[in-house]
């Protein structure tokens, strides 16, 4: 849930998932996405691809519905997937408005909540995994990221609420924290240059994470190569949340 186009992390994982094996079923936000992302899911032989505004919560019933009589159990989902007015992805946090904080989120973090309890109807028992992801800019500042800042720091937390209802039934939750990368949700955070090319210089790999790297990590998440591994946050990030001043002359 959560591919715009190519370049979407939702999308990177998929690709990662498709080659070792996954049958993958996508949702769209609204009309405006439809055939592309009809076209990517057909590049990976997919061929369920259903409408899901995440605002609308008869629409999440109706799609684990669908997904559930084309596919049948689900092993895993990936929740990717975030909004907030691009004009308060800039300047204070202080002038965010009670109403672009409410669909900031609805749609960022409540979604993630609301999915969970549609997809307990249809996951597998053997054991499931579901992974949702996240930005440092949830745990500490960033410029201009804001009130997504605050959704991350409740996305976060509802990770590890979630962990323990889930793991009742065998499911597993986790975040996967990326640094910062060239996306159609990332260009709207203002002054995003800025931020890529700090996490660049100053991460212990000299790199922000490319889409292959952080779909490879998710392969680890969704699957039972982290059976043990429940309510916690990965970083896909060079290294970059470990540093708290970076070395002169980096
Ligand atoms: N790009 C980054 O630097 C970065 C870093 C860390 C985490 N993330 C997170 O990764 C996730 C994916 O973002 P991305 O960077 O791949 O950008 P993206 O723009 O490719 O994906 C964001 C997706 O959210 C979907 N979306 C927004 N509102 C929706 C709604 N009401 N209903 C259904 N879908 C909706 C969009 O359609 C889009 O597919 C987001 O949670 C984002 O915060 C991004």
């Amino acid at each position: 849930m959560g591919v715009a186009n190519e370049r979407s992390i939702a999308w990177g994982i998929a690709q990662e998932a498709s080659s070792n094996g996954a049958i993958l079923a996508f949702t769209y936000q609204n009309e405006v996405f439809k055939d592309r992302i009809i076209k990517l899911a057909k590049s990976i032989e997919s061929k369920t691809v259903l409408k899901c505004d995440v605002e609308n919560q008869n629409e999440i019933k109706q799609t684990f519905k669908k997904v559930s009589s084309a596919l049948g159990e689900l092993d895993f989902i990936v929740h990717a997937m975030a909004f907030s007015d691009k004009d308060e992805l800039k300047g204070n946090y202080s002038e965010t408005t009670k109403d672009n904080f409410r669909k900031t989120m609805l749609i960022s973090t409540f979604s993630l909540t609301e999915i969970c309890k549609e997809a307990l109807n249809i996951m597998s028992n053997k054991g499931g995994s579901i992974i949702t992801l996240t930005y440092i800019g949830g745990e500490r500042t960033t410029p201009n990221y804001n009130v997504m800042g605050v959704a991350k720091a409740a996305l976060e937390a509802s990770v590890r609420y979630l962990s323990v209802d889930l793991g009742r039934k065998n499911i597993r939750i986790n975040s996967l924290s990326a640094g910062p990368m060239r996306t159609l949700a990332g260009a709207a955070i203002s002054g995003a240059r800025h931020v890529f090319r700090h996490s660049e210089n100053n991460s212990p790999l000299k790199k922000n994470p490319s889409l292959s790297e952080v779909g490879k990590a998710a392969i680890y998440l969704i699957s039972d190569l982290s059976s043990g591994v429940t309510g916690e946050n990965h970083y896909v990030d060079g290294g970059y949340n470990i540093i708290a001043v970076p070395k002169e002359n980096n």
